[in-house]
């Protein structure tokens, strides 16, 4: 069930987001940076960008940049740049940290976009269709899209999510390609690198979500009934309902779930958090915090099998451990 008290607490708060403001900030942005705006949401190819450098969206939303998730390792990330917060909701490449501040980050001759690090190159996009005129563009979405001099997306990062899902991203697959859209929790607070639980659609099954470890399923979705998911009646509650536009799109090739937001004012994120938890969150710009509308597994106790028999499910580290009396079989 949504938190509803919360919810409640808040709705007069959600009515008065002081938002105005950042779009008159962003109006004057745009006018004193008229002409060479597009300098700071994109990256030209030849162009470097350092690690004192960042991109920019339009409507400042999002920030791409060298930045660190609390260790003193860096990573390419981007993250919300509208929230005291400045979370982060992509990391480039999760197993990649760097230490130092040599990188940069460029567009090679051949359309691919590169971390360069003294004599190593690694790669963020994947080959390229086309190696001309390629730039790199940070929407205010938060989609980090490679263009060829035509505008055709040669590759995006709303395509490889991290443990963040977004308003305009998939989660799902292409039956064509073998693509899939998931979102994987990540190792630690300040490693990305990918963790235990992985939130995805089976092409196999119903077209529902699971929350996996492994391949064990913890949590499911139920299937899709045309407005939400069978097992998740609060997808129907009032708040949700009238600020969150789900939609499951399916043809002969894709199928995937994804959601847009009735009021464009609002922000908001999906993250799958280190201990497997999934949460929708919406900024509240008064109390200057986030509150959890929605979350699920409500109990990781109560998740499938999460423990064996004769074992009990501890809440705060979602572990397992025996009743009294009984010992680990050593499985
Ligand atoms: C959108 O949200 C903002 C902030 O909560 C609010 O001020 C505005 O009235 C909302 N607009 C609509 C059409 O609901
Ligand atoms: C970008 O960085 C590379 C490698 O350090 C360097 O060779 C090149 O001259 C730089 N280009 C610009 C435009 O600064
Ligand atoms: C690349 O840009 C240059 C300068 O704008 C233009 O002359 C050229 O035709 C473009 N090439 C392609 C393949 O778009
Ligand atoms: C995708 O392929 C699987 C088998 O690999 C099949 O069961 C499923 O129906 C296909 N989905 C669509 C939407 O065609
Ligand atoms: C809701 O989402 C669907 C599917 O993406 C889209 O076609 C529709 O325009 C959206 N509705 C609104 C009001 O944004
Ligand atoms: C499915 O993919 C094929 C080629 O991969 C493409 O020609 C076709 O237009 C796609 N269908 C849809 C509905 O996008």
């Amino acid at each position: 069930m949504a938190d509803s008290n919360i919810v409640k607490k808040n709705m007069a708060t959600m009515r008065k987001f002081p938002f105005i403001s950042l779009l008159v900030f962003s109006c004057f942005y745009l006018q004193v940076y008229n002409g060479r705006v597009s300098a700071t949401d994109t990256l030209f190819q030849g162009q470097n960008m350092t690690t004192l450098g960042q991109l920019t969206s339009y409507g400042n939303a999002f920030e791409l940049g060298f930045f660190s998730l609390g260790s003193t390792d860096l990573y390419l990330v981007i993250r919300m740049k509208n929230v005291a917060t400045k979370d982060i909701v992509w990391v480039a490449k999760r197993d990649l940290p760097f230490t130092g501040s040599s990188m940069i980050l460029t567009i090679n001759d051949g359309g691919c976009l590169v971390i360069v690090n003294g004599r190593a190159t690694y790669r963020v996009s994947d080959d390229p269709s086309s190696s001309q005129n390629v730039s790199a563009t940070l929407l205010d979405s938060g989609n980090l899209v490679l263009r060829d001099g035509n505008m055709d997306i040669l590759w995006q990062s709303f395509d490889y999510p991290s443990n963040t899902f977004l308003p305009g991203m998939k989660l799902g697959y292409n039956n064509k390609t073998g693509k899939v859209w998931s979102l994987t929790s990540c190792l630690d607070q300040a490693d990305p690198n990918k963790g235990n639980f992985e939130l995805k659609m089976d092409p196999k099954k119903s077209n529902g979500v699971f929350l996996m470890r492994g391949t064990e399923i913890l949590w499911m979705s139920g299937p899709w009934n045309g407005y939400g998911f069978a097992f998740m009646p609060e997808m129907l509650s009032p708040y949700i309902f009238n600020y969150f536009n789900y939609s499951m799109y399916s043809d002969e090739n894709e199928t995937y779930f994804s959601y847009s937001l009735y009021n464009s004012s609002v922000i908001t994120r999906f993250i799958i958090d280190v201990t497997g938890h999934m949460r929708e969150l919406l900024w509240f710009e008064e109390s200057q915090q986030w509150m959890s509308i929605w979350s699920e597994p409500r109990q990781f106790c109560e998740v499938l099998n999460s423990c064996g028999p004769f074992s009990s499910c501890s809440e705060d580290t979602t572990s397992c451990r025996c009743l009294r009396g009984f010992y680990p079989s050593g499985k």
